[in-house]
């Protein structure tokens, strides 16, 4: 069995089919109830969907066909603006095979209409939209929602915004992005899943079922597009749209398997990325999109180009004009072009003079049209127009809330001298101050790409903790005290004032969404920007304890304020429950369960930096990391001399309320064969018992992770290999099993095949990817 059939069965036996009857009509977005489990079915491969995209292609024009392959920007643009806008006579014309940015079920409505009534083979318009976490309903940010390791909250979140979305007619999404980031600069690290092949795969996959939910024609489900394929995330330096060079070994076992994922677990689309991979731009390369993706993984959906990237293969450098750059990246597998422009201008004399093949063509417009059948578009182009302009579904606000909650990282929580840790507040605090630029920002909440958000929709953590201390008798003061760039010191003495007349101090700090998150906003410097570092000494001057709440879009360097407060709480942006879930989780009415995905530096320089790493011939071993080297220590070993090798906090790291034990590990066996792995038919059971052992409930995230020694290449000294994330009551134990296999146990070796080989193997499971129980076993030939 293949790999790609071997990924469908599992998923076909891990889930019951959900059979869903769809009628004519349009249903209204609040009228299905419960977010199912969907099942897994193929509708990119399907006999009926294929004879009817052959008779539509054999009735096409080469200049109706190249009109399939253009997308342009029918709304406000997302990337520079190319000021076209005779979109009309385009769809007229048969011009135009998908818009973006067009919102709002009128406005999809009419200019579909345009497309059903006034074009000759009247194929409806594909609109897409960056619906990236939520449509309407707007949810934590992408790092955030994976900060919950719940792949199940993260599906139920991505059904909620195809609805919403559908709803209005946009029945495509510009996600998930599941481009790894082991660089806090750059920008887009918000936008996706983390550091980690693994958990990023889960993360896609919940997308993707989410959004596509058990059939594409569901008049809820829109197309997911798996983002940016690929190796956008390695930008070096962490500057936005950078090159990046990515052996085929690193690519395959760390920045294709989310890809992977995205396609086995059925994505419709892909969209090629802006930077090069080893020379050649990700938008006109033949070996990623043809060979790996068409080729080894049988993908049938079609790729889209980002934004006027095809037209960028000139300021790359391998195209002279137009017509080169559109030629390459068609022939690479690029099947739409957005916003460019250059299929439509320059496509049709390559054709004519023999430098495309038809084929070629034929076979990316049949791409394109085979996913606009299995949407059902042909059935059901028009959306109700009556559905739009209700108030928001109190179920996903609810999961918005809930998102939320499992998004947020205590990171720190010290106990001091002789009382308990600051957080939850104790019921003994009569006055909070809460001070700082990120207490009540309404958009910064809202986060990057909020799509339909709407502001109104918004609870900031000030207007919640107002409610909160009402309802407490509790008394709360609120200042400013600084911007969160700029701005002027004026501000600070009356926030210093407000903490002097407090008994704890909540500082909400961080990141502005709109300006320091998502595209092009790579910073070179990652710590508190502006004033707001000097805000927090002054305040700490004050004595008051403090508790440090950050928004920010990445994982930021907090070396320097780390010590100044008792507590610490990773927010991430929200999304528009983030002031109640943060009173829920500050007060203890609800317990913290949130790890993070990524890595957290001490400081920039350490960059890229994350836990997978191999190990050097020259590990520091036993020297003293944490001082300058000193006289008569090793000198030769992989260091520097002026940080620490270790991150602030490591991948994986999250507190709760209370506290788990990890019994010893068991493993099925002690020696496993290669040969019994390869082939599928065995696997080691690792059991380990957790054990809530603190005074609350609460939820601890296991992991399990492995090093393997004595193979043909290098393997990371630690890589997540599984996760279950379980809710103990106090006091209470579970027995928590995993499987290694072939999956889990085979890499890119030395011969670029993915085998399992030979090994000494360790494997730990714990809270952490610094700690856990171990065991060793052995695989032998
Ligand atoms: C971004 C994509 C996005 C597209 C459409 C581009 O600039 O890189 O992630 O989907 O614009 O808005």
């Amino acid at each position: 069995m293949n790999t790609r059939s071997h990924f469908i069965c599992k998923f076909l036996r891990a889930f019951v089919a959900v059979t869903i009857t769809i009628g004519s009509v349009t249903v209204s977005p609040q009228a299905v109830a419960p977010l199912s489990r969907p099942a897994i079915v193929d509708p990119l491969n399907d006999p009926a969907i294929e004879a009817r995209v052959s008779s539509l292609l054999r009735q096409m024009t080469l200049e109706e066909k190249l009109g399939q392959l253009n997308q342009f920007s029918g709304g406000a643009p997302t990337g520079p603006s190319t000021g076209r806008t005779d979109y009309r006579q385009m769809i007229a014309a048969g011009q135009i095979g998908s818009l973006l940015n067009v919102t709002g079920a009128k406005e999809t409505n009419e200019l579909q209409r345009i497309a059903m009534t006034r074009s000759r083979l009247k194929i409806p318009i594909l609109f897409g939209l960056d619906v990236i976490h939520g449509y309407r309903t707007t949810f934590p940010v992408p790092l955030g929602l994976a900060s919950t390791w719940n792949p199940d909250i993260v599906e139920k979140a991505a059904a909620v915004a195809a609805r919403e979305a559908a709803a209005e007619g946009v029945r495509w999404t510009f996600s998930p992005m599941v481009d790894i980031a082991r660089d806090a600069r750059w920008g887009r690290i918000v936008e996706g899943a983390g550091e980690d092949p693994f958990l990023g795969s889960l993360m896609a996959v919940a997308y993707v079922r989410g959004y596509q939910g058990a059939r594409l024609d569901h008049p809820f489900s829109i197309a997911a597009c798996a983002k940016h394929y690929v190796g956008y995330g390695a930008a070096e330096g962490g500057r936005d749209y950078n090159t990046t060079e990515i052996p085929e070994r690193l690519l395959r076992d760390v920045y294709l398997p989310p890809f992977r994922a995205a396609v086995d677990a059925g994505a419709a689309t892909l969209m090629s990325a802006f930077n090069a991979v080893n020379g050649v731009p990700a938008s006109a390369n033949p070996f990623t999109l043809d060979q790996v993706l068409r080729r080894e993984w049988g993908f049938r959906g079609f790729v889209v180009s980002d934004w006027t990237s095809v037209k960028e293969m000139i300021p790359h450098g391998i195209a002279n004009e137009g017509a080169t750059a559109a030629r390459k990246a068609l022939l690479a597998g690029v099947d739409m072009d957005m916003e460019g422009g250059l299929y439509l201008n320059d496509l049709a004399a390559e054709v004519k003079g023999g430098r495309v093949p038809m084929k070629v063509v034929d076979e990316a417009v049949r791409r394109i049209l085979r996913v606009k059948f299995a949407l059902g578009l042909f059935e059901r182009p028009y959306v109700e127009e009556s559905a739009g302009g209700k108030g928001l579904d109190p179920a996903h606000i609810e999961l918005a809330r809930t998102a939320a909650e499992e998004s947020f990282v205590l990171l720190k929580n010290d106990a001091r001298s002789g009382q308990p840790p600051l957080l939850p507040l104790s019921a003994g605090v009569r006055t909070v101050a809460l001070i700082g630029p990120l207490a009540d920002s309404v958009g910064d909440m809202r986060g990057a790409w909020a799509a339909k958000g709407d502001r109104k929709d918004v609870i900031t953590l000030r207007v919640a903790l107002e409610d909160f201390a009402a309802k407490r008798q509790m008394q709360l003061l609120h200042a400013k005290g600084a911007e969160i760039v700029g701005g002027s010191d004026a501000g600070m003495a009356t926030a210093v004032d407000v903490a002097r007349r407090a008994d704890v101090v909540l500082l909400a700090l961080g990141e502005d969404a709109g300006e320091m998150t998502a595209e092009a906003t790579s910073r070179a410097f990652i710590t508190l920007p502006g004033l707001q570092e000097k805000l927090l000494e002054a305040v700490a001057a004050t004595g008051k304890p403090i508790v440090l709440v950050v928004f920010s879009g990445r994982p930021l360097a907090l070396t320097s304020v780390v010590d100044r407060v008792g507590a610490i709480v990773q927010a991430w942006h929200p999304g528009i429950q983030a002031g109640p879930a943060l009173v829920r989780v500050l007060s203890g009415e609800a317990n913290f369960s949130g790890r993070l995905t990524v890595t957290m530096p001490r400081s920039v320089g350490q960059l890229p930096l994350y836990y997978n790493h191999l190990n050097t011939g020259r590990p520091a071993g036993k020297v003293d990391l944490t001082r300058p080297p000193t006289r008569g220590e090793e000198k030769y070993v992989s260091r520097y001399i002026d940080e620490q090798n270790a991150p602030l906090f490591p991948f994986g790291h999250g507190l709760s309320y209370t506290r788990f034990e990890y019994s010893p590990l068991t493993l099925s066996a002690q020696s496993l064969s290669a040969r019994a792995l390869n082939s599928g038919s065995l696997a080691l059971r690792v059991t380990v018992e957790v054990k809530n052992v603190g005074g609350r409930d609460g939820v601890e995230v296991a992991q399990l992770y492995i090093r393997q020694r004595g193979t043909s290449v290098a393997r990371p000294v630690r890589e997540l290999k599984g996760f279950q994330r379980i809710a103990l009551r106090a006091g209470e134990s579970r027995r928590v099993e995993f499987t290694l296999g072939e999956k889990e146990l085979a890499f890119w070796n030395i011969d670029m095949k993915e085998v399992v080989e030979p090994a000494a193997v360790t494997v730990w499971v714990g809270p952490n990817s610094q700690s856990g129980s171990y065991g060793e076993f052995t695989i032998t030939r």
